[in-house]
């Protein structure tokens, strides 16, 4: 393959990758933008193995037939409800590979810089590239872990620690300084790997740091993290497809961050501070919660759904473990045809992982017009005859509103309290995500429908239909 068509190649998949991110934007156009990316990448894959590849083709197909296996096996086993672990993972891949390809590059004999200026970028395209790598990876390995329950939720607090975060920065720059003026490969060999060390130690300290409350914005800036790592293996390879694909996860994760942390009303850099979403629940949180739980059956919320006139669906990680999606769109099949206004509010840190919840409903069929954001919901509560709860906690806790002392206090939440009747779908009275205790339950217009929220909801749809 020419240089000419390898390039007019690159640029088809950059300009697929940009329509998939477009597409990927509303769920209408999901699908379509899946699709380009599918595309965009297969024209990438074959593009580089035909105009790139010097090496032995059968050791690269071989590896590629490993891979691929072990990615579709994974594919069709993961659940719903484990996604984010695996987008970890998958993050961790992407700074392990960065960090790989970092050292295999500095030791290329093949690679030999005369020119002092040519040297000198190498050299920092390699050591930044290796540095962002290795805190990806360790990073997304801690996410990973915290994710999947395998490690708390609460953050590790080392005393100290900004003086720790500041002493490894000042190391990894006089460090990078003695890499760049290092005149041979052996003698730049000590500052790389006391480097990765630290590096690694950083992307561990800083995720252990972090809250569960925070976890939302930690996966999607480990997310842009995987991105200018990619692009920085890009600039190690020369390669100009992985510098713009990078690029472009690189940003959009980063506006997604900034996203999470509007949503949570946080700032990106207290986030990384760590601290927030102690997994304890403060004296005043626990003093603020008074009165009385009231259980309700299956049968009396399908009376008092039948005679509404507004319902609104609130959708959280529990729908989403009993895979109560189809049902709760039965349901509301059936109470729009009875005359009944539907309608589904979404918080943008639902469930686990960004649109989550969105994409439930849409698997579930729901149409996308009665599916609201919460900023476009929020003021209608006050006139909703019922709100239905579903496996969801911390996104409607009115403690982030009344208690300045909570954990979660200042996290915009659906304010469905102010509803004339909440029903709440849960198994038991246990704490969400961020192990923060919820006043909602003990409000005089609440009422408890205890069970799997799939029994739950299959049980009232029951009786709807009889
Ligand atoms: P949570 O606050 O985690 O609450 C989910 C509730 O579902 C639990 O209290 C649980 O109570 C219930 N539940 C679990 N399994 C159930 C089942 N089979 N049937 C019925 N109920 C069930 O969820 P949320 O309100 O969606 O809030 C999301 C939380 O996750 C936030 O704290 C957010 O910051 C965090 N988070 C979000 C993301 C993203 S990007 N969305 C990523 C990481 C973390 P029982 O055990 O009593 O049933």
């Amino acid at each position: 393959m020419t240089h000419g068509v390898l390039t007019v190649a690159y640029i088809g998949a950059s300009i697929l990758f940009i329509l998939s991110l477009g597409g990927l934007s509303h769920p209408e156009t999901a699908r379509r933008g899946n699709m380009y990316g599918v595309i965009g990448m297969t024209i990438a894959i074959i593009a580089t193995i035909i105009g790139k590849v010097t090496g032995s083709f059968a050791v690269l197909i071989g590896a590629m037939g490993v891979g691929g296996a072990i990615g579709a096996v994974l594919a069709k086993k993961v659940q719903m409800t484990q996604m984010p672990e695996l987008v970890a993972s998958l993050h961790s891949f992407v700074g392990l590979a960065a960090v790989l390809v970092g050292f295999a590059n500095y030791f290329d004999p093949n690679l030999h810089f005369t020119d002092g200026a040519e040297k000198v970028i190498h050299d920092v395209e390699t050591y930044i590239g290796i540095l962002i790598g290795a805190v990806t990876f360790s990073g997304s390995i801690i996410a990973f872990g915290k994710l999947s329950g395998k490690i708390g939720g609460k953050p590790l607090l080392l005393p100290g620690r900004h003086y720790l975060n500041l002493t490894a920065l000042i190391i990894v720059c006089v460090f990078g300084v003695s890499f760049v003026n290092a005149d041979s490969a052996a003698a730049g060999m000590m500052p790389l790997v006391v480097m990765t060390v630290i590096s690694l130690l950083f992307g561990i300290h800083m995720v252990m740091a972090i809250g569960g409350a925070d976890m939302p914005v930690v996966v999607s800036m480990l997310n842009s993290y995987s991105g200018w790592a990619a692009a920085a293996t890009g600039f190690m390879l020369s390669n100009d497809l992985l510098i713009v694909t990078g690029a472009l996860v690189g940003s959009s994760g980063a506006i997604l961050s900034y996203i999470m942390c509007r949503a949570m009303n946080r700032q990106f850099l207290s986030v990384i501070a760590g601290g927030f979403g102690s997994g304890t629940t403060t004296a005043s949180t626990a003093a603020a919660i008074e009165g009385e739980v009231v259980p309700i059956s299956a049968e009396e919320t399908a009376e008092l759904l039948k005679s509404s006139h507004e319902v609104v669906i609130v959708p959280g990680y529990g729908m989403a473990v009993a895979q109560a999606q189809h049902s709760v769109s039965e349901i509301t099949k059936l109470l729009r045809e009875k005359g009944v206004k539907v309608r589904f509010a979404i918080h943008p840190v639902a469930g686990r992982m960004p649109g989550h919840m969105n994409v439930l409903l849409a698997e579930a069929r729901v149409p996308y017009d009665i599916v609201l954001e919460m900023e476009e919901i929020n003021e209608e509560f006050p006139e909703t005859d019922v709100v239905v709860v579903i496996g969801a906690n911390d996104i409607v806790n009115p403690a982030a509103q009344e208690d300045p002392g909570s954990p979660i206090a200042g996290m915009p939440v659906l304010e469905v309290w102010k509803a004339k009747t909440t029903i709440v779908l849960k198994r038991s009275m246990a704490s969400g995500y961020a192990g923060v205790d919820n006043p909602l339950f003990f409000k005089e217009n609440n009422r408890m429908l205890f069970g799997d929220a799939k029994a739950s909801i299959d049980a009232v749809l029951k009786t709807l239909k009889d």
